[in-house]
């Protein structure tokens, strides 16, 4: 077994006296796809940001692997956060310039990441002439065009249709089945969660008041990859989501 790319050990947080986060331990494996799920104004959020390095945590550690801590992240969130302003290429290649990648080689990254999100030919659109769908690979486009060894993504396909939504993740998977990077995704949908990750964690409240949350259910659904929309008719599949739903219904 390879160490985990990330470990979060006893994790707690409190904003001013509110008490959100209660420790929370949990293992990211390299190279995995791990889903967070829970109801709304739990606590999600704030964890994604614990483990992206933006928010410490009150107390509690993060450990990651020596050739990760280093790395820079990519982040998506549930508004696509585009800068007007730019095109498509210009807001892909904002991560490129931050690093001081230029010329040639940030050209190359930006035109790849266009192509893989499925965006060929909208390099010099701006984002409002996109619809929602494609603003979001905008988005992801950027969040990965830098090639992060860690993708956090916090609800970024809220704002979609079903079928938008649908789309997305699949292009998600593809994206993650061809670059080496280890994932970690906030959604509220419960088959979303199934279908995309490996694992599923199902973040619930302490009795009474609800507060502070902590993982209460890891779900590991061993469904075979690579994917498509047909595993959803499965037995299996469906038994996955049912596992999921009565955890977050025995954690409120
Ligand atoms: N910067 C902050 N200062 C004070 N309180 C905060 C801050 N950020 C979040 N909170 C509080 O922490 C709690 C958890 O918020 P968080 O955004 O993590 O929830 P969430 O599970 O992501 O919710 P949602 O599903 O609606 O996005 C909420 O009660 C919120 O009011
Ligand atoms: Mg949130």
């Amino acid at each position: 077994m390879s160490s985990p790319f990330l470990t979060a050990v006893n994790i707690s947080h409190t904003f001013q006296d509110l008490p959100v986060l209660a420790n929370i331990s949990l293992e990211i494996p390299s190279g995995g796809f791990v889903a967070l799920v829970g109801p709304s104004g739990i606590g999600k959020s704030t964890l994604l940001r614990i483990l992206a390095g933006l928010l410490r945590p009150s107390s509690g550690e993060i450990h990651m692997t020596d050739d990760s801590r280093q790395e820079p992240i990519g982040l998506v969130f549930q508004r696509d956060n585009l800068m007007p302003w730019r095109t498509v290429a210009e807001n892909v290649r904002l991560p490129l310039e931050l690093m001081r990648v230029n010329g040639r080689k940030a050209d190359g990254r930006v035109q790849k990441m266009i192509n893989l999100v499925g965006l060929a030919g909208f390099e010099n659109s701006y984002p409002a002439q996109l619809s929602g769908g494609m603003a979001q690979r905008v988005a992801l486009a950027r969040a990965l065009v830098h090639e992060p060894l860690f993708l956090l993504l916090d609800e970024p396909f809220g704002a979609l249709d079903a079928l938008t939504r649908e789309r997305m993740g699949l292009e998600l998977l593809r994206i993650w089945e061809a670059m080496p990077v280890t994932v970690f995704m906030v959604t509220h949908s419960i088959s979303e969660a199934v279908f995309l990750a490996d694992e599923v964690l199902v973040m619930g409240g302490s009795p009474g008041t609800g507060r502070p949350a902590t993982i209460t259910h890891r779900i590991v659904t061993g469904l075979p990859r690579p994917r498509d929309l047909a595993i959803e008719r499965t037995a299996v599949f469906q038994d996955c989501v049912t596992a999921v739903r009565a955890a977050i219904e025995s954690s409120v």
